[in-house]
């Protein structure tokens, strides 16, 4: 892995979601350039010239350059991938497929021509379908291309917990696992605040409800916005997810990952949970599971296998 003053990131896609990851990486000061890469002529060198006047004031190295040009990306240590539609009120993931399925295969192609040893995090939707089908055209192992969704899934679970016991978000964990979608799977039984189990703290009907609006929280935000989806906390996961690896920090992040016998699935991407470091995904970490949970993770990952044929009908995959 390169030393911060060489580090380069690049996001893909200028939109909400990438021009704040953008943001984030620059904050943190995660790398010494950022790349903001979009079809759109200005957009990202708009946005690139905005954070880098924005330093002056926030005092972060990082250097942003916007393009419109793949070349500009290569020998990049990871890409942030956000490139694509988001989803329109009333629209589900999956409607996206056939639209940002194309946009990753043409993305694909100049990471694996021009950065062939790069770490990718997806955060396109539908999420795990855009995962596996960009690692398919990347060729790349599976620990080098995962999906962001869990940590944004556990992150919403998080705030409706401390909403409901009054407490500290931060003393609060939460694990959400399965596909990032209405099948996603909160294992209840792995939440706590400080080590206290939620079930001693709120009473079941409202972590159902909790558990229920977790799984429809993006499409909260939808309904609530009317143009676009989420993006704070999705650049926010994916970001945290790109400083696991680039620091070894090891964090234990539920991501999607592609499964080779974990959980009971072969060949697929889902939400599991992960820890990440220098190598990407280090290990794939087995919960025990409730029968209900087993039930989910087979629905969650029957889902996504639908998506994958549905790819391969329209002849992408
Ligand atoms: N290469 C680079 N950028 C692209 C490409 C491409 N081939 N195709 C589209 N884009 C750009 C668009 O021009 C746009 O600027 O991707 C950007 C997407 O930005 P937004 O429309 O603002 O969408 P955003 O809210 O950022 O969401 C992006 O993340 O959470 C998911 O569901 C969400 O799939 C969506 C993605």
């Amino acid at each position: 892995m390169s030393a911060i003053s060489q580090r380069k990131i690049t996001v893909v896609g200028a939109g909400f979601v990438g021009m704040t990851a953008a943001q984030r990486c620059a904050q943190q000061n995660l790398c010494a350039e950022v790349v903001l890469i979009d079809i759109l002529e200005g957009r990202p060198q708009g946005i690139a010239l905005d954070l880098n006047q924005a330093a002056a004031v926030d005092g972060y190295t990082t250097r942003v350059t916007g393009t419109n040009d793949p070349a500009d990306t290569y020998d990049s240590d990871i890409f942030i991938v956000t490139a694509g539609l988001p989803r329109k009120p009333g629209m589900s993931r999956s409607d996206l497929l056939e639209v940002n399925g194309k946009v990753m295969s043409a993305v694909a192609e100049y990471i694996r021509n021009g950065s062939p040893d790069a770490f990718v995090i997806v955060i396109t939707n539908p999420l795990d379908t855009m995962v596996h089908l960009m690692r398919a055209k990347l060729g790349f192992p599976g620990r080098r291309v995962m999906g962001m969704a869990g940590v944004l899934d556990s992150a919403r679970f998080s705030w409706f917990i401390a909403e409901a016991t009054g407490s500290n978000v931060k003393d609060v964990d939460a694990m959400v696992l399965g596909a990032h979608g209405d099948s996603m799977v909160p294992m209840e039984k792995y939440c706590t605040v400080n080590g206290v189990e939620l079930g001693a703290l709120v009473p079941k009907d409202k972590i159902d409800a909790m558990v229920e609006r977790t799984r429809k929280g993006g499409g909260e935000i939808v309904s609530l916005l009317k143009t676009g989806s989420a993006f704070y906390a999705p650049a926010s996961a994916g970001v945290a997810m790109a400083a696991s690896i680039l620091n070894d920090e090891r964090r234990l992040l539920p991501c999607a990952c592609l499964l080779n016998g974990e959980y009971g699935f072969e060949g697929v991407y889902t939400g599991v949970p992960a820890i990440l470091g220098k190598n990407g995904v280090e290990q794939i970490v087995e919960l025990p599971m409730p029968t209900e949970a087993r039930i989910q993770m087979q629905k969650t990952v029957g889902e996504v296998q639908l998506d994958i044929d549905a790819l391969r009908d329209l002849g992408l995959l």
